[in-house]
């Protein structure tokens, strides 16, 4: 690759203050979660602005009921796997449970280790206030945070359950203070999943920063879906979900004609074999 060709991809990859710029300018945001490199490299090719190595791959990926036994070797793993795929798109690792609840200290070096080992551009962690002391001291060792708030699946317990959060005057307020305090620790985005569209447009307006929804109604500077859900390879999806594919049925149909073709001696054929 020549020094102009390396120059200008540079020059065009998403960075966090290109995303503050993208709200200036009253640009939607488009984000996707990722969980390896053929998909990182698709939505990459795609345009999506920001790939999130999100802890969601413990229920999309490795099938399980919660995000809570996600580790961070995990995360790390499939971080690497999307930073190989996206040329463009800035790479956020999600801080699974567990890895930035302990200290402040250890959250900074599982936040380096992301970036580090992962690759990842920045890295993503759920709460508001309760997690601002954390969030300042992982910006102070240069790294860019995204602050996620409202429905946190890490606290599912606490929530009894994916609920949608915010919805009386005393929750709203709790929601707008978490938002508040994470811009204030000095993150440089935050997602809103789960609350009523008009807290989301309150809390956009309100904030300087990118707001990020899932759930979260239209007026968010940007959206947020995990893949599975949207290409249609979830089998259940909550309602805010849009399918933009249907390819779980795709690849069923796919893998029910192969399975005829192997069982009746029609492949491979002449054109699938070596001479
Ligand atoms: O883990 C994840 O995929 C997320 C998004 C839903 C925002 O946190």
């Amino acid at each position: 690759m020549s020094t102009v060709t390396l120059k200008s991809a540079r020059e065009q990859r998403v960075t966090a203050p290109s995303l503050a710029a993208m709200k200036s300018r009253g640009e939607p945001i488009a984000m996707l979660t990722a969980y390896d490199f053929a998909f990182a490299r698709i939505f990459d090719t795609a345009g999506i602005d920001v790939l999130l190595v999100g802890d969601s791959l413990g229920n999309v990926v490795q099938g399980r009921d919660t995000t809570l036994p996600v580790t961070l070797d995990e995360i790390l793993y499939h971080t690497r796997l999307v930073a190989r795929g996206a040329s463009r798109a800035l790479v956020v690792a999600d801080l699974p449970f567990g890895t930035f609840q302990i200290s402040p200290e250890e959250s900074v070096r599982n936040a380096v280790r992301c970036v580090k080992e992962g690759g990842a551009h920045a890295v993503k962690l759920e709460g508001g206030r309760a997690v601002a002391a954390t969030i300042e001291r992982i910006v102070s060792a240069e790294i860019p945070v995204m602050g996620h708030v409202g429905l946190t699946p890490q606290a599912i317990h606490r929530m009894g359950g994916h609920r949608v959060q915010g919805r009386t005057v005393e929750a709203a307020e709790r929601v707008i203070a978490d938002a508040r305090a994470v811009q204030a620790a000095g993150a440089f985005a935050v997602v809103l999943e789960g609350m009523p569209a008009d807290l989301a447009r309150e809390i956009t307006a309100d904030l300087a920063i990118p707001t990020i929804g899932i759930g979260a109604g239209v007026d968010c500077d940007g959206q947020v879906l995990v893949m599975h859900d949207m290409l249609g390879l979830s089998d259940w999806t909550p309602s805010f979900v849009k399918q933009y594919a249907a390819l779980g049925m795709s690849a069923a149909k796919a893998a029910r004609r192969y399975a005829e073709e192997v069982r009746e001696r029609k492949f491979p054929d002449e054109k699938h074999s070596y001479r």
